[in-house]
């Protein structure tokens, strides 16, 4: 999105389009092409959604052109995400036209927001899927070839897909998303994900870790546990004689392997527990980075988000982190313009920036989405002069601290899991620190998928230069 401003944003891979190399069997009868959008839950859907089609005898494809079934998998989290997505269905409207029998299908939010409008006055697509309903995907291809309306926007209390085993899309094959939990239950007023994703609902535990452990055994090693809230998560056994919350799942996926890193994402600050902090503390490869969004810094305007927590717990919280976690990481979530804020508001926002000295942080001017509280309570009152300007100001107080959070790294010598070849050299590997920085060095022998000791001896905005020194395994 063109709001933010740091490199790896959810938006940031918007429209990629995916073909597992080993999903490219020519014997295949059907192709399907994806483009996700959005949030890393929408491209583990994307993966689950490739899953399902595969089982049809559906192979994918990367190249649109030779696809008998285009889908996209949508967002609507702004209203530029969902101006993309018009933009590219128009244009396979076009492709259509010379492609007869080709189905084009939207998923994901936007499917679910506007639900029979892309049918009936838009006339862009032939399919319409919510989140909650890939299942049905092989049912409502069948419809769409007989030429009826194929729709299917029910939200479920209990889908997870915890058994479906998502076919991992375009995968550098050392790190990996698993969902946790689907929905969310909090009603963030400029919000539109509980009504495009539904209510809360937890994965089973077992089949969380045996996501991760078969992911583990395939090489990976890095898992990120996503949901929109994590430290909700809350499972109860069918007998009800167990009860899990984030912090004993976290606990069991970090037992699979010492050599198995753990990310998760993202944290609300109100449910973050010391229990979730303590266990991060002792498990070293539970990675000392923590998404932590504050929205804004003014307590007036949190309340009016209808965030639940004040400046000043926030405050406390972020001071708690460091005292049980002195490395962690930070980044955030930041709103500017939301409705009636002002000057002074937003210079708490800024004040909250300086206070917390992120290391990433995503900065968005509001944009109102129909349907949420705060479209239906409040003006959206901030001219988008004003927003551009605050936004700008935001941006400019973040790089220095993400600037600073780099050169701190510079003469230390970290630990980092290699992810691959440098995009910019062939001679170079790239890989991540613990608290999630990209660090290049010389490949020498080393290899994708291996832990090393990388000393640091310079960096860029966005990139830690170093040398390996020691070989971990
Ligand atoms: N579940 C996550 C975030 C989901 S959306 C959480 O609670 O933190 C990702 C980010 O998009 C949000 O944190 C918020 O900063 C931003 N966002 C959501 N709705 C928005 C809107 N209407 N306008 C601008 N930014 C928005
Ligand atoms: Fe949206 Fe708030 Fe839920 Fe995050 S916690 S998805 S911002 S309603
Ligand atoms: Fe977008 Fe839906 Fe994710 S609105 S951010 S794709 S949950």
């Amino acid at each position: 999105m063109l709001e933010t401003v740091n490199k790896v944003h959810d938006e940031s891979r918007q429209g990629e389009a995916y073909a597992p190399a080993a999903e490219q069997d020519m014997t295949l009868a059907k192709k399907f092409y994806i483009e996700s959008y959005g949030c890393q839950m929408n491209f583990n859907d994307s993966e689950i959604v490739a899953s399902i089609l595969q089982q049809e005898g559906y192979g994918a494809t990367r190249n649109f052109e030779e696809a008998d079934l285009v889908l996209l998998n949508t967002c609507s989290i702004r209203e530029k995400a969902e101006q993309t997505v018009r933009k590219r269905l128009t244009e396979f409207r076009k492709f259509k036209r010379d492609k007869p029998g080709l189905l084009v299908g939207v998923l994901g939010c936007m499917a679910e927001r506007l639900k029979s409008k892309f049918l009936d006055e838009e006339k862009l697509v032939d399919m319409v899927v919510g989140p909650d309903a890939y299942r049905t995907l092989p049912a409502l291809i069948s419809e769409a070839e007989t030429g009826q309306k194929s729709i299917n926007v029910l939200l479920s209390r209990e889908e997870t897909y915890a058994d479906i085993s998502p076919v991992r899309l375009d995968s550098n094959g050392i790190t990996a998303f698993v969902s946790i939990m689907r929905g969310c239950n909090n009603m963030c007023s400029f919000c539109v994900v509980p009504f495009t994703r539904g209510r809360e609902r937890s994965r089973d535990p077992l089949s969380i870790e045996a996501e991760a452990r078969d992911l583990f055994e395939r090489g990976y090693r890095e898992v990120t546990l996503l949901g929109q809230n994590v430290d909700s998560y809350y499972y109860v056994n069918d007998d009800n004689t167990e009860t899990i919350n984030f912090a004993n799942l976290l606990e069991r996926v970090a037992l699979i392997s010492p050599l198995l890193r753990v990310r998760f994402s993202t944290s609300h600050p109100k449910d973050i527990t010391d229990e979730v902090l303590h266990t991060m503390a002792k498990h070293e490869n539970i990675c000392k980075y923590i998404h932590l969004p504050v929205q804004s810094g003014s307590t007036r305007i949190l309340q009016l988000m209808n965030r639940t927590y004040t400046r000043e717990w926030y405050i406390k919280k972020v001071e708690r982190i460091r005292e049980i976690l002195p490395e962690c990481a930070l980044s955030t979530d930041i709103i500017v313009g939301f409705c009636t804020e002002t000057e002074e508001d937003h210079k708490d926002s800024m004040d909250m920036m300086e206070f917390a000295r992120y290391d990433l942080a995503y900065m968005f001017a509001y944009s109102e989405r129909p349907g949420t509280l705060a479209a239906r309570r409040y003006q959206d009152d901030i001219p988008e002069d004003v927003k551009k300007r605050r936004l700008t100001e935001i941006v400019t107080i973040h790089r220095v601290h993400s600037l600073e959070a780099m050169q701190r790294d510079v003469g230390k010598t970290l630990k980092v899991l290699i992810e691959g070849e440098s995009k910019r050299s062939k001679d170079d590997l790239f890989g991540r620190t613990d608290q999630n920085k990209v660090v290049v060095f010389p490949r020498e022998n080393y290899a994708k998928g291996q832990y090393v000791m990388v000393k640091v001896h310079d960096c860029t905005a966005g990139t830690l230069l170093g040398t390996a020194v020691e070989f971990l395994g």
